[in-house]
């Protein structure tokens, strides 16, 4: 059998580090081509040494110039920007694992897309801001966009080969993050809010669970990849993370997706889909007492997850300008310059300054790339930061 080329975008990420894991296990049905990053020059020089890939990219053109003296000619390094966005267009590759942070990776999801590739995202932010021209690109040149989230990844398993219509609503489920029994103290530190009791990932993404904003934006990603309406998809609290998401159909039956929570799982899913392969993941064990809970959100407590469905209602402005102020909040929180408590009324605010230009039926692409940085400095000048 020829084996698929893989390209793995967000290499030396939480989620590029599983996607390499998972390709070595599979070495008979795939080859990885490429790895790529951002400036994370000793640890993607490990990667190269490691996996062996042909391509080594970096966005940023001064990390590239050290990797090559590095790496020398045994490899081909690929500097900046556009050589990322180009890169997934060439006959290279056959799928493209997208685990970059925010919305960097727009560029090469696009190149993927339009030669009809398969892309496995993972980079949520993606279809959180550019949902709906993405996925409408994607059905004009034939692409398929697999979600690695492993809450979506449970839907997309729940649903194959089912009749849409038949479905009354999904219900995705989180672990509730730190704060799951306290709510979210206002004056948390920053290390107490990287404590995941389940999960171990990057720290955007980890600060998003603990406000719970990581629900809200899966919530928004549900409604964009599998075109269901806002309220038919709804979040739960389950704090063993072994069931990822059930599907509810119109006669009262529920479909669930469980696992134990391993990243590996889902980016297997999505490479080797529709087919399954062995994996590294253990199995679920039935012969030790199990017990699973279910807990309702509690909104109040959880600002973000409303904030999430308000922006759905305003449609993808709103939602643009709603991970905009995200992604400034969630940072200027790391950096120390906001307390834990104002990312919530950093997101609030800026929804309401953008309430106008959220209701224009019909974006394009440009026309969100503007309000994302149009939003994204509005937050920046409520923090007070440049
Ligand atoms: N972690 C999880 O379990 C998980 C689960 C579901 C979904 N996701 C989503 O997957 C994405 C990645 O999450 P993560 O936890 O793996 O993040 P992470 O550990 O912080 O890794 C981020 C990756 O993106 C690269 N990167 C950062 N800024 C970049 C830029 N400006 N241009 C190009 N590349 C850039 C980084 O390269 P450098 O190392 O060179 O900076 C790194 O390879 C996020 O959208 C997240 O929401 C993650």
């Amino acid at each position: 059998m020829r084996r698929a080329k893989i390209a793995v975008f967000g290499s030396t990420g939480s989620v590029g580090k599983s996607a390499l894991a998972v390709i070595e296990h599979l070495a008979d049905r795939f080859q990885l081509v490429a790895i790529a990053a951002h400036q994370s020059v000793a640890e993607i020089c490990l990667q190269a040494e490691r996996y062996q890939p042909r391509y080594v990219l970096l966005s940023d053109k001064q990390a590239a110039e050290r990797v090559k003296s590095r790496l020398g000619r045994r490899f081909r390094v690929l500097g900046g920007k556009e050589a990322l966005e180009q890169f997934p267009d060439s006959h290279e590759i056959d799928t493209l694992v997208m685990a970059m942070s925010g919305t960097a990776g727009l560029g090469a999801v696009l190149a993927a897309l339009r030669q009809g590739k398969k892309v496995a995202l993972a980079s949520k932010e993606l279809l959180v801001v550019y949902g709906e021209p993405l996925m409408r690109f994607s059905r004009r040149y034939h692409g398929t966009v697999l979600p690695v989230d492993s809450e979506l990844a449970g839907i997309h398993q729940c649903l194959e080969g089912r009749d849409f219509s038949q479905v009354r609503r999904v219900i995705l489920t989180a672990s509730g993050g730190p704060f799951r029994r306290t709510g979210p103290p206002a004056d948390a530190q920053v290390r107490q809010v990287l404590r995941h009791p389940v999960w171990k990932m990057g720290k955007k993404i980890t600060v998003d669970s603990a406000t719970l904003m990581n629900k809200g934006l899966e919530v928004i990603e549900t409604v964009r990849l599998f075109g269901f309406t806002p309220d038919q998809v709804t979040a739960v609290i389950h704090p063993e993370s072994v069931v990822h998401a059930l599907v509810e159909f119109r006669d009262g039956s529920l479909l669930a997706q469980l696992s134990v929570p391993d990243m590996r799982l889902p980016i297997q899913y999505c490479l080797t889909w529709p087919e399954r392969e062995g994996s590294l993941v253990q199995f679920l064990d039935f012969e030790q007492r199990m017990k699973l809970h279910f807990l309702p959100v509690d909104q109040a407590r959880f600002p973000c997850v409303q904030l999430a469905y308000r922006a759905l209602a305003a449609g993808s402005g709103g939602t643009c300008v709603l991970n905009a102020a995200n992604d400034v909040a969630v940072e200027a929180f790391l950096q120390g310059q906001i307390a834990f408590g104002e990312i919530p009324d950093i997101i609030r605010q800026t929804l309401a300054q953008f309430t106008g230009e959220k209701k224009r039926k019909r974006f394009s692409i440009p026309l969100l790339q503007q309000l994302e940085q149009r939003a994204g400095e509005f937050a920046r000048k409520l923090i007070g930061i440049n």
